[in-house]
């Protein structure tokens, strides 16, 4: 099995990520998060929230709706321009993003190419590639494909097609078209930022690579706000802080990577891409984009709306350049699991360990009466269960033998485990089992919580 697929079984067989609708076969490119998901993607999205919002006084929370008035699509250029090339095979009908047919032949299309650009690279080559689906090789010519996805929110017609109410497809729109109440309503003053965490929604024309590309997933986007004069600095500035944010999360140095974007769309200053080495290679984690005025000058053209901003000292009068920062949680969830996942060999049996930084472990500490059978063990260990649950998030397991529990423990990466044993009901002592390094350490029951606040600091 290569790295993807012991990844991908670990999260169906430990209950981090299931297919959507799995019951009725699936839905591709959907996932559902089940208990270990969800907590590992709550601490994901803390640790984001954290770094962008709790500890920069520059930089506001929102939650934009994720409807939004359809003109937002239109003054964006989604409408017109938001597609990727297709092609269908006249044999299996299969549908294919003609960049990632080039890809099956080494060839990497430059994500801002035109698609003009992406068709003639296609004819130039399509005489090598083969449908992924059906081995032949007779494709419909390349042809754009929209990916908002529409809906007939508010529109009881039938033909609500015609004026769809579109879910969206970015969530730093829902920051531009609120920028103005932001600024109206708070104290904040340029240069600021504010951030957002929700779902997105895009008709990704190929389903593949687990959770990397799906077609619902959620971002977690900052739009920082700045004078046109500072827009270069900010943006040094955004990338050295994006880099670390990465490093402290517990990735490699070795595993990212800065990949430039060679052709940049007419307004752009400079964009670059954080890579992460996925099992399947160097591919975009997050993108940190200079955007110049391009989004206040947009919505301010469709809405009628002033959306300049006045210096209150200087009184200059300015549309405010942004530069942004914009990631997948289900990119970083997937960075995050491939960085963690360890095969070991101990005793001479395989060890499979997720070695989560303590923040993102789903589960904090996990404790085990020594046999279930004994109710003195399990009166004490629910006791210290009970007294560890509010500060963290345990789990307590009494079955099977203590070395399976242990391994289901190490498998979800939980950093310590507690055992109750029968010293433990003379002495009032437990062992706690450290994860990474396997040691077990007799401690004090009244030193745990004192102790384990340390280890979480
Ligand atoms: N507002 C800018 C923006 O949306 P993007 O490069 O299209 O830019 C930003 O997306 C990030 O969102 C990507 O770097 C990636 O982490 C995540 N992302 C985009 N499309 C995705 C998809 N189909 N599935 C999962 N994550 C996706």
């Amino acid at each position: 099995m290569d790295s993807m697929q012991k990844i991908i079984s670990l999260c169906k067989r430990r209950g981090f990520v299931f297919p959507s609708s799995e019951i009725y076969g699936g839905f591709s490119a959907v996932y559902d998060y089940g208990p270990y998901g969800v907590e590992l993607t709550n601490n994901i999205k803390n640790a984001w929230w954290k770094t962008m919002v709790q500890l920069r006084d520059d930089i506001v929370g929102l939650d934009a709706a994720i409807f939004m008035h359809p003109q937002v699509w239109q003054a964006s250029g989604h409408v017109t321009g938001f597609s990727d090339p297709l092609t269908e095979c006249k044999n299996c009908h299969a549908r294919s993003r003609v960049d990632h047919l080039l890809e099956t032949i080494d060839i990497r299309a430059d994500e801002k190419m035109t698609e003009e650009q992406i068709a003639n690279l296609f004819a130039k080559n399509q005489a090598k590639i083969k449908c992924p689906n059906c081995g032949k090789n007779d494709f419909t010519p390349v042809k754009k494909f929209n990916l908002l996805v529409k809906s007939n929110l508010g529109n009881f017609t039938e033909d609500w097609n015609r004026e769809p109410v579109y879910l969206r497809g970015e969530t730093c729109q829902g920051i531009y078209t609120n920028y103005k109440n932001v600024v109206d309503s708070t104290r904040v003053k340029i240069p600021f930022g504010i951030a957002q965490i929700g779902k997105a929604f895009r008709n990704e024309i190929t389903a593949r690579q687990f959770i990397f590309r799906t077609r619902e997933f959620e971002q977690m986007e900052m739009q920082y706000f700045c004078h046109p004069k500072q827009e270069m600095k900010e943006y040094e500035k955004l990338r050295e802080a994006r880099w670390q944010y990465y490093l402290d999360l517990g990735i490699k140095k070795s595993n990212i990577k800065w990949h430039q974007h060679e052709n940049l769309v007419f307004y752009a200053k400079a964009a670059y891409d954080i890579e992460y080495n996925y099992p399947f290679g160097f591919s975009e984690l997050e993108g940190v984009h200079s955007r110049g005025n391009y989004d206040l000058t947009q919505h301010s053209k469709f809405s009628g709306q002033d959306l300049s901003y006045t210096d209150p000292i200087t009184n200059e009068k300015y549309t405010p350049h942004i530069i942004e920062s914009s990631v997948g949680v289900g990119r970083t969830f997937l960075a995050v699991l491939t960085e963690a996942y360890t095969e070991e060999r101990v005793k001479d049996e395989e060890r499979v360990v997720l070695k989560l930084p303590m923040a993102l472990a789903p589960i904090k500490i996990a404790v085990f009466p020594l046999l279930k059978n004994k109710p003195k063990l399990v009166k004490k260990a629910r006791a210290i269960y009970n007294n560890l649950k509010t500060p963290w998030m345990c789990e307590y397991d009494e079955t099977g033998s203590i070395g399976r529990r242990y391994r289901r423990q190490d498998e979800i990466g939980t950093p310590f485990c507690i055992t109750i044993d029968f010293d433990s009901l003379d002495d009032d002592t437990v062992t706690l089992r450290d994860r990474d390094s396997m040691k077990q350490n007799r401690i004090e029951i009244k030193e745990l919580v004192g102790v384990l606040k340390n280890k979480f600091l």
